[in-house]
């Protein structure tokens, strides 16, 4: 079932640089400004550091563009950017090549991203929950699925969608972990992080955290029979986290921004699970 698209910004967020592998040709208007910085004896580009991010050292912004280290998953990146961008996905930065220090770059997306710990209006859930659709969407059945249902990003957390200027999600970034796979997973993982928070536990109660869940899975669109499966998902996406947290801790070699990563998120998913397991029959019922 197809859902309105995720509200977007008009006009679009992405500038529209030429897309060439290895190879950036700036905007007009970013050539001008380059060659007038030239003139006066400014630096060619400045690197601004990206926050936001608590894995990838060395995020930086220059001019439109986000320059990121490329690593293992950058080819399969690459394709999904560009076949995001051919079927007109908007929701997604543009890839545009490898630059001369051989980092991807990407379309820079105006807005901030959340953190989780922030609370979440019915607006920004429903617009996640509507995102996530369309992404699903723009990548079911196609080649990079392979013969799984669909794309899944892989980490549709708050802190990897962008708000815009209305303060609702409308793209999402950072497809690291992007893969073949089934939409539920994602699904469960947004919902979780967006819906069920144990930094609001206390001022919350059940069946208002439970409401959100309801309302995350109605704006995906969620078919009745997979919303019973919303809960068991999500179970196992915080036990993932939770063995993700306790590896990296583990590690001698981890620098100390993953520790302290690792043990918050440890921390969290254990607490956060342990709310679910407990309400586990009481939020299944409302997503029934
Ligand atoms: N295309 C983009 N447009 C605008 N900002 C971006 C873009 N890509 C990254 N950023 C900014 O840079 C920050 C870090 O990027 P990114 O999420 O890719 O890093 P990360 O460390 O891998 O994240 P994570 O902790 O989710 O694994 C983001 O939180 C965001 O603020
Ligand atoms: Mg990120």
């Amino acid at each position: 079932m197809a859902v309105d698209g995720a509200k977007t910004p008009t006009p679009s967020p992405h500038r529209r640089p030429v897309c060439a592998v290895g190879h950036y040709v700036g905007s007009r208007r970013h050539g001008d400004g380059r060659r007038r910085s030239r003139a006066r004896g400014a630096p060619l580009a400045i690197e601004v550091p990206l926050s936001g991010g608590n894995i990838t050292n060395g995020v930086v912004r220059v001019g439109d563009t986000v320059r990121r280290p490329r690593r293992e998953s950058s080819s399969f990146i690459e394709r999904l950017l560009r076949h995001l961008e051919r079927v007109g996905f908007e929701g997604a930065p543009r890839w545009l090549g490898v630059d001369e220090q051989g980092r991807d770059m990407f379309s820079y997306l105006p807005g901030r991203v959340a953190t989780e710990d922030d609370p979440f209006s019915d607006p920004q859930v429903t617009a996640a929950g509507r995102l996530l659709r369309t992404l699903h969407d723009a990548t079911r059945g196609s080649a990079l699925a392979g013969e799984q249902e669909t794309v899944c990003h892989g980490d549709a957390a708050p802190h990897n969608m962008l708000f815009g200027r209305d303060d609702l999600p409308y793209a999402l970034i950072d497809f690291d972990l992007a893969a073949p796979g089934d939409a539920l997973d994602d699904i469960a993982y947004a919902a979780w992080l967006y819906c069920i928070n144990s930094s609001w536990l206390r001022s919350e109660p059940l069946d208002e955290q439970a409401r959100r869940l309801r309302l995350f899975t109605d704006s995906y669109g969620l078919e009745r029979r997979r919303r019973q499966q919303v809960i068991r998902a999500l179970i196992s996406r915080q036990l993932e986290f939770v063995r993700w947290a306790d590896q990296c801790l583990g590690q001698r070699q981890a620098s100390d921004r993953l520790r302290t990563h690792a043990a918050r998120t440890f921390a969290r998913c254990m607490r956060e699970r342990a709310f679910v397991l407990a309400n586990r029959a009481a939020l299944e019922r409302e997503l029934r």
